[in-house]
Parts: C-alpha cells; structure tokens; sequence
C-alpha cells in the first residue's frame, strides 16, 4: 500500500466550510495533519445572512474536527474580506499553504427576470471573493516559495446552463482566474487549479431527487481537492469535473482553422471557408496564447514584407 498523504504542518483555510462541499475538505485535510480555518458567514443559498439561534455552522464544523483530534477555528468572516480570513489564519497559525475557494451562492433566474443585484451578487461572492481570499494569501505564499489554490467552478460554467448566465460567467470566469494564477505562480511553487463539483448538498438538493442527493456525497469530491493541495501534485492551471467517484481532466480543444490574408479576408470568405474554421479533425490542445499567436505572427510578417517592412516583434508580458 502507498504512504498515507499528508498535511502535517500545513495550514489550510477553506471557505464556505460550515457545510456541503467545505466540510468534507476540511474533515478531510484536518484527519490529515493540517491546521484548518473553517471559514462561514452561515448565509442561505440565496446569499441572506439572517440572525440565528443555531450555533454558526463555522463552530460546528470546528468542534466536529476537534473531536476526531484536528486542529481547526473558525472564522465567519464574508468571502469579498478574504484579508480577515487569511488574517485568522495567520493569528492561530502563524502562515497560509493551502486556500480552498469554495464559499458559494445561487440567485437562479432567467436572463429575461435578472435584476442587477441578482448579477451582482453572484460576481461579489465567487469573483471578488475568491479574488480577494487568494490575494490576500497570494504574497504570503509567495515569500515563503509554497502555495496551493483551488477555485470551484460549475458544469454550468463550462457549458452554460439554463437560468444560470449569472452563476455560469462567474464559474467560467474562476477557471480563467485558475489559469492566470497558475502562470503567475509557478515559478514560487505556488499551483492552482479549478474543479467542477457535482455533490448532494443544500445547493442541490432543492433541484435532484432524494436517491441522488444521497448518492453524491461531498466525501467523493474531497479526494480530488486534497491530492490537488497536496505538495506532491504536479498539476498546475487545470480544470477537473468531479462527483460520485468519477473524475476526469477538461481542457480546450482549437480546430485547425484557417488563416486569411488580409486580401481574401472577406464576410463572403468567411461564410465560404466555415465548415474548414470548425473542423477540429486536425484540431490542437492549446495551453497558452503564444500558440495562436505563432499564426497570426505569421500573416503580420507576411504583410509586413509585402510591405519591405519588419514585421513588429511579440515578446512575453512580465508586469512588475
Ligand atoms: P452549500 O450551500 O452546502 O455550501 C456553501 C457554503 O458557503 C455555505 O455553508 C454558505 O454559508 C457558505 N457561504 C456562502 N456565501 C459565503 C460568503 N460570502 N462567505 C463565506 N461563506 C459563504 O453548497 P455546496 O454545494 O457545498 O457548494 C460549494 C461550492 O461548490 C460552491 O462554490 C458551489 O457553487 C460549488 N458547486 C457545487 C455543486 C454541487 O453539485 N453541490 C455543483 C457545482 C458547483
């Protein structure tokens, strides 16, 4: 049997962790060794924060893992401040290695019913917070040379879903957060990744059967998250769909596409060549921009020296 995989010594914060998903990373991480920061502002799935006679789901998950003899506190603490989360982290720990974006809400409704609250909303809690969370972890993570991000995405944002624009652009836009931070991060091995969960939890509940609910158990998501966020994971910038013990890798796929000169570059080209532009027979897995910029480099030249002119040069973006 392989050694157990561990997180000794490893502080963790996982957001939205007073429930669902969170919960299960949390219990999992902390039996693991890792000191974990059970962040949850006990909001409905809507995103309402209302006062409540319940003990807050943060402490609950909190004295759950001090029982199994974790170590873990809480933290209650919005997303969009993810300055205090980390802060509360950095207060009982001392530093940051692992964020877990996993924090969520829904404001289901059709593009002809959306308010711009509704949009909102959903931008502030998995956008910003997730943004504001990682960047506030981001240069601890950096001087210290270690660092592991999750961002949660959704089947809705990969492939859009009915009643959703509002939830999908945002769940997209996390996988392109992923990709940036994954470039940006590598050389101070700091790795983030995106997964797109399918899991029985209140989120779902609402909308599948009781059977299936039972039969997606957050717990058969968890394995994934933490072998993402442990040291000796070598992925970086990727997109997972995971759920009742299935998990596989998306990516993108580009079709061979055809490349115009600027003379023949016309609406009646266009429509002439498109069942060529949307061939992906000899289709390609792109991992970066450089690659389709290699084409288009190609015709800029080709201009260029129809011109008895030097073709403008394209170097790397290195922002300080
Ligand atoms: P859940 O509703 O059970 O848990 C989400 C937790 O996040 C709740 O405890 C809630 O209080 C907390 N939360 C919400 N807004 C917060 C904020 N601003 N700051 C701090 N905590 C906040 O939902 P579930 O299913 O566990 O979802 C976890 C993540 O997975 C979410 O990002 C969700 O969008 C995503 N997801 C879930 C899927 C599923 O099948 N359950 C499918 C695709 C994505």
């Amino acid at each position: 049997m392989s050694a157990e995989l561990r997180f000794d010594g490893k502080v963790a914060i996982v957001t939205g962790a007073g429930a669902g998903l969170g919960r299960a990373y949390a219990h999992l991480l902390a039996k693991r060794g890792a000191k974990v920061v059970v962040n949850d502002l006990g909001g409905s799935v809507s995103g309402e924060v209302k006062g409540t006679s319940t003990a807050r789901p943060a402490d609950v998950v909190v004295e759950e893992i001090k029982k199994l003899g974790g170590t873990a506190v809480a933290n209650y603490d919005s997303v969009e401040n993810g300055d205090k989360i980390v802060k509360t982290a950095v207060d009982a720990f001392g530093t940051v290695d692992i964020v877990i974006n996993n924090a969520g809400i829904l404001r289901d409704i059709s593009m002809q019913k959306m308010t711009d609250n509704d949009w909102d909303l959903i931008m502030k809690v998995h956008l910003k917070g997730s943004y504001a969370v990682a960047r506030a972890a981001w240069n601890i993570m950096r001087e210290k040379g270690y660092g592991r991000i999750i961002n949660t995405s959704s089947s809705a944002g990969i492939f859009g879903s009915f009643g959703q624009a509002n939830y999908a652009a945002a769940k997209l836009g996390l996988h392109g957060f992923t990709q940036s931070l994954a470039k940006e991060g590598e050389k101070r091995n700091i790795k983030c990744n995106t997964i797109a969960p399918l899991a029985g939890t209140r989120m779902t509940e609402t909308v599948m059967p009781k059977e299936l609910v039972e039969a997606l158990r957050p717990e058969y998501v968890a394995p994934l998250v933490a072998f993402l966020v442990h040291d000796t994971c070598p992925e970086n910038g990727s997109l997972f769909e995971v759920g009742a013990g299935y998990i596989c890798k998306d990516r993108f796929q580009r079709s061979e596409g055809v490349l115009f000169t600027p003379q023949d570059l016309t609406v009646e080209n266009v429509s002439k060549n498109w069942s060529k532009i949307v061939d992906f027979t000899n289709g390609t897995i792109p991992t970066s921009n450089q690659d389709m910029m290699e084409k288009v480099m190609k015709n800029i030249e080709a201009a260029a020296s129809q011109k008895g002119k030097e073709a403008p040069k394209q170097e790397a973006p290195n922002p300080a």
